[in-house]
């Protein structure tokens, strides 16, 4: 039986600082193309894992498609509530750890099921058997989307291994704080996505610190095969 995968380090970095107010150019790219010419969005259902304070969720609701968001931090579910209600929106949050999604979404099936950063703070098993749900979960040609950290980013070095490209306790960089890192190579992401169809695997990189500091990760969308 699949452990508590949700690093509880995420709590301390939200009862302590922030993470994005905004959402990613790329999780606005990939709703915008699927989803945008909709007949009627309210009966799009989008799911993001790890939707930490809600920047991507709430621009799915503002956006008038039917969000939701899971987190394990329930200081970023509270915060996440906190914004949509202050702003007039809407959505659906759960706190809890995406390695039970099954259980903890049941019946619902989604258009789409999103990961901005979420899958990355985990272990690789964890991230398999999350993938294996995430079809479960899809309607028929339903879609998937997923940013993960890939190998070579800056940080991996001034942490602790805990087992081959997973880290913690990152001592420096963009991912100092963030508890467990899981460094994808191109070949991991290719065999993590064989469930889906339609599968693009692109990657964005970007230098931090006047070059010092090289950050890259893939950008992954694919489709449910039923
Ligand atoms: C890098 S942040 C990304 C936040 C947001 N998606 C964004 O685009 O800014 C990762 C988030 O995933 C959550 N997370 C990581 N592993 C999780 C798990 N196993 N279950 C639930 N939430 C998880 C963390 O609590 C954190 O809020």
């Amino acid at each position: 039986m699949m452990q508590m995968s949700w690093d509880t380090k995420w709590e301390q970095l939200f009862r302590t600082r922030g993470w994005n107010k905004y959402p990613s150019e790329q999780v606005i790219g990939f709703v915008a193309r699927n989803f945008f010419n909709a007949a009627d969005r309210k009966e799009i259902k989008l799911l993001e894992l790890g939707c930490a304070e809600g920047n991507n969720v709430w621009f799915m609701a503002r956006e008038g498609f039917d969000a939701y968001g899971i987190d394990g931090s329930r200081t970023a579910i509270d915060k996440a509530r906190e914004r949509l209600r202050s702003e007039g929106t809407e959505a659906h949050l759960t706190t809890g750890d995406v390695a039970f999604l099954r259980d903890l979404f049941g019946e619902l099936r989604f258009d789409a099921i999103l990961d901005a950063g979420c899958l990355t703070c985990n272990r690789l098993e964890v991230v398999e058997s999350v993938l294996g749900q995430v079809e479960e979960l899809l309607k028929p040609g339903g879609k998937i989307f997923s940013i993960m950290i890939a190998e070579g980013t800056y940080g991996a070095d001034t942490g602790q291994e805990v087992e081959p490209r997973t880290y913690t306790d990152i001592r420096d960089g963009a991912l100092q704080g963030v508890g467990l890192c899981h460094f994808f190579t191109q070949e991991e992401i290719e065999k993590l996505f064989t469930g889906f169809t339609n599968v693009h695997v692109e990657y964005m990189m970007r230098s931090h610190a006047n070059q010092q500091q090289i950050y890259k990760h893939w950008i992954v969308d694919g489709e449910s095969r039923r």
